[in-house]
């Protein structure tokens, strides 16, 4: 394929890979069970009151179905993930979470990796290419299911959703600017300069699951060459013809990162 050529032929010193977390990096499902997003490892923990979790699962009830229909336009999509993304963060706000339970409530959880991270981000930081983690998931949750798994090295950089803690450690709201599924754009990435230390990486290789994961390198001044690969996880049949137009690559019911794997193994490689 001509992209992977361009990107090999850039050279690593030109790469850099961008990639959404949950169920991109994290597994959708196991053994015909779902995995749980970042949001779902809090709802579902000790520290969400009973009360607390039938509201948040009634609003991923709601809003999920809406998330990923491919009959509704971004405009009409866009203001009802911002109130699921407030609604819930409101609620979650509500609990009392302790920064200090975060790493418990991690560990305890169902989370899951998709098989080969471990290579996909152990190459990436031998040869020093940076990987631009962006997500609409819960950055604090997201770093410590990374940390644990020992792959949080120092070419990796977060954009997410943050807690903010009071001076007791009790969780009072979440920082902004909101990200949610659609506007994983430049327009939250103001206040970084992530971006533009990176201005020389003009070869891109973008990760992710949803539709909306097709505007995370926007940011990126010149982009030379880019590669998209989508993992298509949920109502494969419906969606398949609009992942098939907008990402390179369409990876059905694969919960491995596989492909990806292989694709930098030769991009990386000299021969
Ligand atoms: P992302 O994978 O694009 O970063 O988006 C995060 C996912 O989190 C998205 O698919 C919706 C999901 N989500 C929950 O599971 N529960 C929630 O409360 C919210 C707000 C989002
Ligand atoms: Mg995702």
């Amino acid at each position: 394929m001509g992209i992977i050529q361009s990107i090999k032929e850039q050279g690593m010193n030109k790469l850099q890979v961008i990639s959404d977390f949950d169920m991109t990096l994290s597994r959708f499902g196991c053994n015909g069970r779902r995995c749980p997003t970042s949001h779902n490892i809090l709802d579902n923990s000790r520290v969400v009151s009973e009360d607390g979790k039938k509201e948040l699962k009634d609003l991923l009830h709601y809003y999920y179905p809406i998330e990923i229909d491919p009959e509704r336009t971004l405009e009409e999509k866009c203001p009802l993930m911002v109130e699921w993304w407030s609604r819930a963060h409101d609620l979650l706000a509500q609990q009392k979470i302790l920064k200090g339970d975060i790493a418990q409530i991690v560990s305890e959880s169902d989370v899951m990796l998709r098989d080969g991270f471990n290579e996909l981000f152990d190459q990436l930081h031998k040869y020093s290419v940076p990987l631009f983690i962006f997500s609409a998931g819960v950055g604090d949750i997201l770093e410590e299911i990374i940390r644990q798994a020992n792959v949080f090295h120092p070419n990796v950089n977060v954009v997410s959703n943050y807690m903010d803690f009071d001076d007791n450690g009790v969780l009072k709201c979440f920082k902004g600017p909101l990200i949610h599924t659609y506007n994983k754009n430049h327009t939250v990435l103001q206040g970084t300069e992530y971006f533009q230390q990176l201005s020389t990486r003009t070869s891109i290789i973008l990760l992710g699951d949803s539709m909306g994961d097709l505007t995370m390198a926007d940011g990126v001044p010149s982009v030379e060459n880019i590669l998209k690969i989508g993992f298509l996880n949920d109502k494969v049949e419906e969606r398949r013809g609009k992942y098939l137009d907008a990402y390179d690559i369409v990876l059905e019911s694969d919960e491995t990162l596989d492909v990806v794997n292989g694709i930098l193994r030769y991009v990386l490689t000299e021969t």
